[in-house]
Parts: C-alpha cells; structure tokens; sequence
C-alpha cells in the first residue's frame, strides 16, 4: 500500500506502508531535499566536469534523476549525463507516467512517460537506464561512477543498502574522485562506509546535517569526521555488516 503525501515545499511524495516510510523528509520538502541534498553538492564539486556517471539508489519517484536534469537545464550547464538507477518496485515506475510532480519538472514530461514505459531513456545529452531488481546485485556490474546519490530507505528497514559489503561494492563502481551523498548522519552508517574506504565528510546545505563521502581526504568546505576519534569516543557504535555477528 502507497499513499501520497503533500511535503512542506508543495511536492508530493508518497509513504510506503511496506517500508513505513515517506520516501522524502515531508519537512523539507521532495523537491527541496533532492536539490539541496544531493543534486547541488555533486554537481558543484564535480562543476568541471562535462560528462557524468551517476548512480542514483534508487529510483522511487525518480526526483534524484529529474531534479539533476531540472537543475542542468535551469543553469544552461553543458553537462551530458549517464544515469543508473536500480528499483525493485515495477509496479511504482509503472505509475510514474501518471503522477502529479512539481512544476519543475513540467518540461520533463517526456522524459517520465518514456522511463516509466521503458524504464531507459536516452537523446544526445542524456542517457537513463533504471534496473527493476536488487540494487545489490546491479552494483557489481557498474564501473567509473562519479556520483552516487545514496537515498535508500533507513538503516532499520532497508539494511541491505547500509552494510560495509554494500558500500564495498559502492567503492568498487566509483571512480577516484566520485562523490557519494545521503541525508543519513547515524554513526553506524559513517562506520560502515568508512570501513569501505570512503572518507566522512558533513555538510548543513539546509537545517539538517548530512553526509558526504569521498575515496580521498578533500580540501573542501565541509567537516571533516574523524572516524579513528568517533570510534573512540562512541565505544557501542559499530560497522553494520550484512550478517551482524555479537562478540
Ligand atoms: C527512499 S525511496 C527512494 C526515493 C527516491 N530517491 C525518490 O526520489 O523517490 C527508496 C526506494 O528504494 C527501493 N528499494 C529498497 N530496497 C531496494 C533494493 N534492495 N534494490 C532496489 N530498490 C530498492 C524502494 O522500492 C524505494 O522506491
């Protein structure tokens, strides 16, 4: 069972009973949070770039994909974008042709028909392919990744999408200088990307904290988290790991 909801922003989103979950924070708004969370710290740590891998986990409604294209679009930046975006719910990206988005999105139109009935799309600039499956599984196929926008549902109902062996295969697909960013700020979380050899960054685009993840220490405008000193200071967080063994 899925129902919408009105966010805070005058976007909709929806709340998934099987997840018991918004698939947006209704405070900050769908539209807002896909902005400012994910598409602009990526698109302006990667602002030199012309060409753009980005791995977008995972679909739901698609606003990652749409607000970074929106946000091309309104910036007249020359930007070609290859989009991946695994989903396990056909019958969600099915009725995505149907669904009342922002206005931003209006000169987008086609491009939603065309995903929600091809689930690709593709014209000179742009290139999207969704997976309808486990975005587990797709992962280890992915390679040289620039962006990865990590929106999973929460750690307490979407672990597969949080664990060290997850974000092993996250760190496998990227390239060098990828970015990695969620909303999640939960120690557990920072340890087990971190145990995956990302580097913890935190940001405050909007009221809440956020994280950033990079393979390398950065000369960035960001908090560094320093994991070796969160360890100590913080002795019951732990890595998750797929399956949790207790000592
Ligand atoms: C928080 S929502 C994503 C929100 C999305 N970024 C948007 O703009 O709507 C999480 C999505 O992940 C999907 N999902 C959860 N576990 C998955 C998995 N293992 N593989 C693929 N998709 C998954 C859910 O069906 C849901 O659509």
């Amino acid at each position: 069972m899925i129902e919408l909801v009105k966010t805070s922003d005058g976007s909709n989103t929806l709340f998934s009973s099987k997840y018991n979950q918004h698939f947006h924070d209704t405070k900050t708004g769908a539209i807002k949070e896909s902005l400012t969370k994910h598409v602009i710290p990526a698109l302006q740590y990667h602002k030199q770039s012309k060409e753009l891998n980005i791995l977008d986990i995972c679909f739901g409604l698609g606003y990652n994909t749409l607000s970074t294209i929106y946000y091309i679009l309104e910036n007249n930046l020359d930007i070609k974008l290859n989009i991946y975006s695994p989903e396990l719910d056909l019958n969600l990206v099915n009725s995505l042709e149907e669904f009342e988005y922002p206005k931003e999105f209006d000169n987008l139109k086609e491009i939603i028909k065309e995903i929600s009935k091809n689930k690709s799309y593709k014209d000179k600039n742009l290139n999207i392919k969704l997976f309808i499956g486990d975005a587990r599984e797709y992962i280890k196929s992915l390679k040289n990744i620039d962006i990865v926008y990590q929106d999973a549902f929460s750690l307490d109902v979407n672990k597969e999408l949080w664990s060290v062996e997850y974000f092993k295969d996250i760190y496998k697909a990227c390239k060098e200088d990828a970015i990695v960013t969620t909303y999640a700020v939960s120690t557990n979380i920072r340890l087990s990307m971190n145990e995956a050899g990302f580097e913890i960054y935190e940001i405050k685009p909007v009221k809440k904290k956020q994280t950033i993840a990079f393979k390398n220490k950065q000369n960035i405008d960001a908090k560094y988290i320093d994991i070796e000193l969160k360890k100590q200071r913080n002795k019951i967080a732990r890595p998750i790991y797929d399956k949790q063994t207790f000592n």
